[in-house]
């Protein structure tokens, strides 16, 4: 289990090697594709679009068609695009490379701030415009670049460990469980039951794309070992890394991961544990609603991600707003921004779809506690959770993590192996 402590100091590690690597590639606030939008400029009325991997809550156009009534004028389209991550992100880029003015308000996930920003293809933006001190630090930390507010918090996301209550009840098993020897001891048990005929134990987000550097950072920062050092450099070929890996490794291999596990998305995921073919489920809190409008409605809960000896860490995901530089009618989308990241708006997201909101004071609000009983567990996950690298070559770090991560998920090379290879490619592409 990793002390706060040292999650502090990580996190400090993070911020360090951005740094190194901000002066390294020398990229400035002046100057780059970003010129087309001068700073600090949000002029223009009208039509807009709002950008966003396809939404699976059901939950956005709704909050679309509120603004749109209120704003004839200015009404906001929908853009949708995939659901996996990475092809979020090659949109999005290929958007700006082609300053294409297509794209207003992007929903940028929290790794890729310092990318967008260095290259200028998202526009600074007024904090004081938007109440960042009564959201949660963490949250605020992800839409900042070289501290210049870049995105507008809107939804955060922590990892958590979605499992049958009705199951390990039966199976005499009381809380769920806090490590991954007892997650596979639970497991075993409950797959005694006559109910639980055919079902597998546990999946997460092993497909070879984003949802992978989540899983396999959290299974390495969970057996107390880190992708990057206290002093920002690369770290992962380490006893306590293999440790992470090697549950993943061994838990294909054993089949606490069932084979199709490998190629589970979120949405994958979601819809094998809500169609009762998994005890144990890794994934965002968005689950959370959807499962209790399916067929295992009050037959489950959660509970912090397990880790090697206690309980593990999270890595810190979530969404933020981000003005594209190439679009228009920015005054319009800056109020777009401040109404959709309103603590009104993100409170009716948690409600409606469960989605992790960046107002700290929602996470302790008796009435909704009681309502949502997971939003404790949640706070925590968020408060401790675990930053990806803040880096602008943040495109290159995440598809070393993810080829050696799945080398090794998928056998075709040894954890060791596969460490030391990651070491290599992160040092490369970090300059370190
Ligand atoms: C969720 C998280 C995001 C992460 C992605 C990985 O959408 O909010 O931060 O990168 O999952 O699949």
């Amino acid at each position: 289990m990793k002390t706060t402590t040292t999650r502090a100091f990580q996190c400090v590690g993070i911020l360090a090697v951005g740094a190194l690597l901000l002066t390294a590639c020398g990229s400035s606030d002046g100057g780059g594709a970003g010129q087309a939008a001068a700073a600090g400029t949000f002029e223009g009325r009208g039509p807009i679009t709002f950008v966003a991997g396809k939404d699976t809550t059901g939950a956005i156009q709704p909050v679309l068609d509120r603004w749109n009534e209120l704003h004839p004028k200015e009404k906001v389209t929908f853009i949708q695009l995939p659901t996996d991550a990475d092809a979020q992100r090659q949109q999005m880029i290929q958007n700006a490379e082609t300053k294409s003015d297509a794209y207003t308000v992007l929903s940028l996930d929290v790794v890729w701030t310092s990318e967008f920003a260095a290259h200028q293809w998202i526009d600074k933006l007024p904090e004081k415009q938007f109440p960042l001190d009564r959201m949660l630090k963490p949250v605020v930390e992800t839409a900042k670049y070289r501290d210049g507010l870049y995105a507008a918090p809107a939804s955060s996301d922590g990892g958590m460990l979605y499992y049958r209550t009705d199951l390990l009840k039966k199976a005499g098993i009381g809380r769920p469980p806090a490590t991954w020897a007892e997650l596979k001891a639970d497991c075993a048990k409950v797959r005694k039951l006559p109910e639980a005929k055919g079902m597998s134990c546990y999946a997460g987000q092993f497909q070879k794309y984003e949802g992978l550097t989540v899983n396999f950072a959290e299974a390495v920062n969970s057996a107390g070992g880190v992708v990057t050092d206290a002093d920002g450099r690369p770290d992962v070929d380490t006893a306590a890394a293999k440790e992470g890996l090697d549950f993943l490794v061994g838990s294909v291999k054993d089949g606490t991961i069932p084979k199709e596990g490998i190629t589970y998305l979120e949405e994958d995921g979601r819809q094998a544990f809500q169609s009762g073919k998994l005890v144990f489920h890794r994934n965002w809190p968005y689950v959370h609603s959807l499962a209790g409008k399916s067929d295992i409605k009050g037959k489950y809960a959660v509970a912090p991600l397990p880790g090697l000896s206690g309980p593990g860490s999270s890595s810190l995901g979530g969404h933020n707003l981000a003005l594209s530089s190439f679009a228009g009618n920015k005054a319009t989308a800056l109020d777009f921004m401040k109404f959709f990241s309103s603590e009104e708006n993100t409170a009716t997201l948690l409600k409606e779809a469960s989605l992790a909101p960046p107002y700290a004071s929602l996470y302790d609000d008796p009435a909704l506690v009681e309502q949502y009983p997971y939003l404790p567990v949640l706070k925590e996950s968020i408060l401790n959770a675990v930053p990806r690298p803040r880096v602008v070559q943040y495109g290159d770090v995440t598809a070393a993590i993810q080829q050696e991560a799945y080398a090794a998920l998928t056998g075709s090379k040894s954890s060791a192996q596969a460490l030391k290879d990651l070491q290599e490619a992160l040092r490369k592409s970090t300059g370190q």
